[in-house]
């Protein structure tokens, strides 16, 4: 059966704003991520306090985080390092995730280091969090498929789960970084997860929409008893480290899913259309999200 409700983990402000050409200013993200919490989404993942160089779309962090942190909303940050987790601290943030790779490739863009390297630099980070009763989550990225080695192995996703939750991750996220998944490969590397004692409700997915798979990839997890979704308000995002991904699974699309399905998300639709519409407007660009269009104004 279907769950009877799903926690969206909206992750626009971050992973979608990351992957701008434009930078967006400050006050103007701030606006962003309040407007996604009075539409209802109750984890709005904030940004990231990684190298200001690699991402420069984000190196506000300092800036931001202080102006959206009293909101009654989760707002985890992406830390790559214990660099990056002092700043979070410092900020007096209470959830980070962590970002590992199930592909040397993607590793070697995205952190400059091997999966090992990664994980050996994760481990004091994600142990110092929680001494710090810090919430952890623990993505991993090229689940599925990835530009440069092709279809990843399940066994190379389910070695760096098991690596990611040993050290102590409160939950992981499972990556369609360039958006190849089919509902089958989700069956079956979920099924594979299972079976290697990896538990489905520690188990998040985050879809790219690249081939307009992510609604049927979504709807195969909720099926095997996934309950967190990623997803992203107006079908923002991408990684500037991986060629060819593009947006993540829009909010509206996965909301305008769920609604349908009598799940419930606690999600404002109207309220989410016309955040996203204002977005785009500020971006100079349309969404590619179909809901909204849909039910856009203009
Ligand atoms: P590096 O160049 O190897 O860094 O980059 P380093 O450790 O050698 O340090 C070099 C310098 O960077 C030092 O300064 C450090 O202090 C500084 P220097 O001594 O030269 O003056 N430094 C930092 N400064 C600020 N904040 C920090 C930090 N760390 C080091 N945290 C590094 C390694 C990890 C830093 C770099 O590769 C990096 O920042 N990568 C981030 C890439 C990124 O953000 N990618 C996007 C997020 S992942 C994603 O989108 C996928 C996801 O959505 C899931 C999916 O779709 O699959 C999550
Ligand atoms: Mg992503």
């Amino acid at each position: 059966g279907l769950p009877a409700r799903v926690r969206i983990h909206e992750v626009g402000p971050r992973d979608g704003l990351q992957n701008e050409k434009a930078t967006v200013p400050t006050e103007v993200k701030a606006e962003f991520i309040r407007r996604l919490a009075d539409a209802g989404l109750t984890t709005i993942e904030a940004t990231s306090f990684v190298h200001p160089k690699w991402v420069p779309q984000l190196a506000d962090a300092e800036a931001l985080f202080p102006l959206v942190a009293d909101l009654p909303v989760a707002l985890p940050v992406l830390v790559p390092n214990e660099r990056g987790l002092e700043r979070a601290l410092s900020l007096s943030a209470d959830r980070v995730a962590v970002f590992a790779s199930a592909t040397e490739s993607f590793a070697k863009a995205n952190l400059n280091r091997t999966v090992d390297e990664a994980l050996a630099i994760f481990d004091p980070v994600v142990r110092r969090a929680k001494d710090a009763g810090v919430h952890v989550r623990g993505y991993l990225s090229m689940c599925f498929g990835d530009p440069w080695e092709g279809p990843v192995p399940v066994a190379q996703v389910v070695r760096v789960c098991r690596a990611l939750l040993d050290m102590g991750c409160d939950e992981l996220s499972l990556g369609d970084t360039i958006g190849v998944a089919t509902p089958g490969h989700v069956r079956q590397l979920l099924s594979e997860l299972d079976a290697a004692g990896v538990p489905t409700g520690a188990v998040g997915v985050h879809f790219h929409d690249t081939y307009g798979q992510a609604l049927a990839n979504t709807l195969a997890a909720l099926e095997h008893g996934v309950t967190t979704v990623d997803a992203s308000a107006g079908g923002l995002g991408g990684c500037p480290y991986a060629k060819s991904a593009t947006g993540n699974l829009a909010t509206e699309d996965l909301v305008w899913m769920l609604r349908g399905l009598g799940i419930d998300t606690g999600v404002d639709l109207a309220r989410l259309v016309a955040t996203s519409e204002w977005m785009a407007g500020q971006l100079g660009r349309p969404s590619p999200s179909r809901t909204l269009r849909a039910l856009s104004h203009k």
